[in-house]
């Protein structure tokens, strides 16, 4: 099989780790990849929003499956494309449609999807430009903290959670007033929710599904989950609360009720589902749903599966999922971000990357990395905030997290941050 990758982040350098390790692997592109997807396959240089060129690649390289990594280009429709273009119709697809991925690019539609399917879910209200007014009376009914959520794609920036009510009522106004840009057109208000979040991950066909290893996110660039939200500044799986019981009902009143609601809505999702749960007293609440993996939990969930990964997908393009069962490594993967200084606030690029070479045991996934271009041929070098992702397996998570913290001391750039407290609220 020839298989695209659409993305460029630690998730696709996972994935193509990955499929590249499969026998039934032919060729493997990335598009556009970074600086450490080459080690898998070959970088393609095409934004995985021009469907244009994407097109013209796919039928040059004889391309069987696209997976597709991040959201933009699910929201933008790259799957119906594929699956509506003649030219490509025996192309599968990992990656829902359009209207899947409204469940990721709209959190209104997200929440009335959990309301129509009885999934549990904090209690929420969405309001307009046109009903500022009754936000704010909404907001006065509403103990603090106050929790306001830009409805469209936000970069992961779009949540504000307060607890001043007169500040609460002023970023309202100024949400649906652009703060966010269009996304910020409609806001969701919901109930603060207190318990330990986690993310549960799923591969459906659309029809049957299967659970992937669950993972925890450290969303805060500081210690003690303090400071500035981000993309993710490291992961842990499996969750050491996420027991039997938990995943039982994780499974029973969510996952269940969520590919039966794709079915009822005439949703066809053949793709990931990740879902954002918050532990809540025992009893799991959906958060969000994201329609692809996470990252950098793909960095811990991937590492963790032993099955062969591209069987699986190319079962979920053709609709075969139930024929398949996934073998999971018991060990525990953990992941470190190396970020650059100054994210998720401003940061430069194009800071050489020395030392990979002296990693062992541990496993590198590129995620903001470039080829430099001076004179000492091409070094890697810093393209972005998160930059490499220092991932590990051991038989527990201190044994795994010494293992990535050994390595990253190897890893050298201008401006390396990291947090060294990966998995504090878990021991
Ligand atoms: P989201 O983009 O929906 O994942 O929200 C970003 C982060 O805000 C989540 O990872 C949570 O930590 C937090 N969050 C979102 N919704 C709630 C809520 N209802 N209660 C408490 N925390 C929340
Ligand atoms: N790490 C969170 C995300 O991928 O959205």
């Amino acid at each position: 099989m020839n298989t695209l990758i659409l993305g460029s982040g630690g998730r696709e350098h996972a994935l193509a780790y990955k499929i590249a390790q499969s026998p039934l692997n032919d060729n493997l592109y990335i598009a556009p990849g970074n600086a450490g997807t080459p080690d898998h396959g070959i970088n393609l240089d095409i934004n995985p929003t021009d469907f244009v060129n994407l097109k013209k690649s796919i039928l040059e390289k004889k391309i069987g499956l696209v997976v597709v990594g991040p959201e933009a280009p699910l929201v933008a429709g790259v799957t119906d494309f594929i699956e509506s273009d003649s030219d490509l119709k025996n192309v599968l697809v990992v990656g829902p449609g359009k209207l899947g991925a409204t469940l990721e690019g709209s959190k209104d539609f997200a929440k009335e999807f959990m309301y129509r399917h009885g999934i549990p879910t904090a209690a929420y209200k969405c309001f307009d430009k046109n009903s500022i007014e009754e936000g704010k009376k909404f907001l006065d009914n509403l103990n603090a903290p106050y929790v306001l959520k830009a409805d469209g794609l936000a970069a992961g920036k779009g949540v504000l959670i307060l607890n001043d009510l007169s500040e609460a009522k002023q970023e309202l106004e100024n949400m649906l007033n652009g703060k966010f840009g269009k996304a910020g057109d409609k806001v969701v208000i919901e109930e603060f929710l207190s318990g330990i979040e986690l993310s549960v991950f799923v591969l459906t066909d659309g029809d049957s599904y299967m659970i992937l290893p669950e993972a925890k996110d450290y969303k805060r660039i500081g210690e003690g989950d303090s400071g500035l939200n981000t993309g993710g500044m490291g992961a842990v799986s499996p969750v050491p609360f996420a027991k039997g019981a938990f995943l039982k009902k994780v499974e029973e009143r969510i996952v269940k009720p969520t590919i039966e609601g794709f079915k009822k809505d005439g949703i066809a999702y053949k793709g990931f589902v990740f879902i954002g749960l918050m532990n809540v007293n025992g009893d799991p609440i959906v958060i969000e749903y994201n329609v692809r993996m996470g990252d950098p939990e793909s960095e811990v969930v991937l590492p963790r599966i032993t099955s062969d990964l591209l069987e699986v997908l190319i079962a979920t393009g053709e609709g075969r999922l139930s024929e398949k069962k996934l073998e999971i490594d018991e060990r525990t993967a953990t992941t470190v971000m190396l970020v650059s200084g100054g994210y998720p606030g401003d940061y430069q690029k194009g800071k050489v990357i020395t030392g990979l070479e002296g990693v062992e045991e541990a496993i590198v996934f590129h995620a903001g990395t470039g080829f430099g271009s001076t004179n000492n041929g091409k070094p890697i070098v810093t393209n972005g905030g998160r930059v490499i992702a220092v991932s590990a397996l051991g038989i527990n998570m201190e044994e795994a997290l010494k293992i990535c913290y050994l390595n990253i001391e190897k890893i050298k750039f201008e401006g390396k941050y990291f947090r060294k407290d990966i998995g504090f609220d878990l021991v």
